[in-house]
């Protein structure tokens, strides 16, 4: 059996992750993370309604990855669902960063969350061949496209420090303005994008016998995007918003299917792209 935690799986892509795990590989065991309880109950309702068989194989984990006591509580239940065992991999896919304080809350979600939850989990990761998939998103290529080259060279660095990354995110949210004028942009979803996906590689140096890679999904139809839809008054299929199964393709291959490598960035097509300019999903892939 292969255990695999994946966090924000109680709604979007995060579920259809879920889900995708659960109906094309009857070899795993889900532990389905949910920051809410009771929002993690009724995506197990869900999955149970679809297909009791699939409800046996998931245990729901309350894990809020913005919180060290969330996570330390998780970490426990984890352990215990496991019993011994170890994890195949860990999905980080709880995203955030369009709400109220928007600014704290990317980074605080998409980037220091991911690295709370690899730091806490990694130890229960199987040590040679464990997996770690970064659901990331093209906003981070497209942020780091926008910056210096001397910014370029910094998020394309695999020999930075977690230590580097942060002290970036303090400089950014101690005075936004500030930081925009020093080349940091104002888009900081984008910015927690391209630390995350700098985090990749920082994580792939570390642990060369895990294979650690990012993603971005797609553009995908969920509560996230919708209000984009609403805010340019189209549909989001007119924007070219796809469906959460589609968005949860290129994850899903990062999870279970054959790789090359480790500490890549992957397209939502599941090729590898670049992390510093945007690859359109059907276009040559990236071999650097
Ligand atoms: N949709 C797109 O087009 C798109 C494009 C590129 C990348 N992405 C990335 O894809 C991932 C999934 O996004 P989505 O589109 O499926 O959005 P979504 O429908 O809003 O789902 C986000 C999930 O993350 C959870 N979450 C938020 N903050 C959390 C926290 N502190 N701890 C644990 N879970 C938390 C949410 O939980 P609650 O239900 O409790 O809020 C929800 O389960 C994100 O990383 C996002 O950045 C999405």
């Amino acid at each position: 059996m292969r255990h695999i935690l994946v966090t924000g799986a109680n709604k979007g892509i995060g579920f259809a992750i879920a889900k995708a795990i659960l109906t094309e590989h009857d070899d795993t065991q889900l532990l389905l993370g949910s920051r809410d309880a009771a929002r993690g109950a009724a995506a197990m309702e869900t999955l149970a309604a679809d297909d009791a068989a699939l409800a046996e194989r998931v245990r729901a984990v309350e894990l809020d990855v913005a919180s060290d006591a969330s996570v330390s509580a998780a970490l426990s239940t984890v352990r215990e669902a496991l019993g011994g065992a170890k994890l195949h991999a860990i999905v980080n896919n709880a995203g955030a960063g369009f709400g109220p304080d928007g600014a704290r809350q990317a980074l605080e979600v998409n980037t220091r969350g991911v690295q709370r939850v690899c730091e806490a989990f990694i130890p229960l990761l199987e040590p040679d061949g464990g997996r770690i998939v970064i659901v990331s998103s093209a906003a981070g290529p497209n942020f780091v496209a926008d910056c210096s080259e001397e910014r370029q060279r910094f998020f394309l660095d695999a020999s930075t420090e977690w230590e580097d990354l942060s002290a970036l995110m303090d400089e950014f949210l101690a005075d936004p303005a500030a930081a925009a004028e020093r080349g940091l942009g104002s888009n900081p979803y984008g910015l927690s994008k391209a630390l995350v996906n700098t985090y990749t590689l920082q994580l792939a140096r570390r642990h060369p016998k895990l294979l650690v890679n990012a993603c971005t999904p797609g553009f995908i139809e969920t509560d996230m995007t919708r209000g984009v839809a609403t805010s340019r008054g189209a549909t989001p299929a007119q924007l070219g918003m796809k469906t959460p199964d589609d968005g949860a393709r290129a994850p899903l291959h990062l999870l279970l299917g054959k790789l090359h490598g480790s500490g890549h960035y992957y397209g939502s097509d599941a090729k590898r792209s670049p992390l510093h300019r945007y690859r359109a999903p059907g276009s040559p892939e990236y071999s650097e």
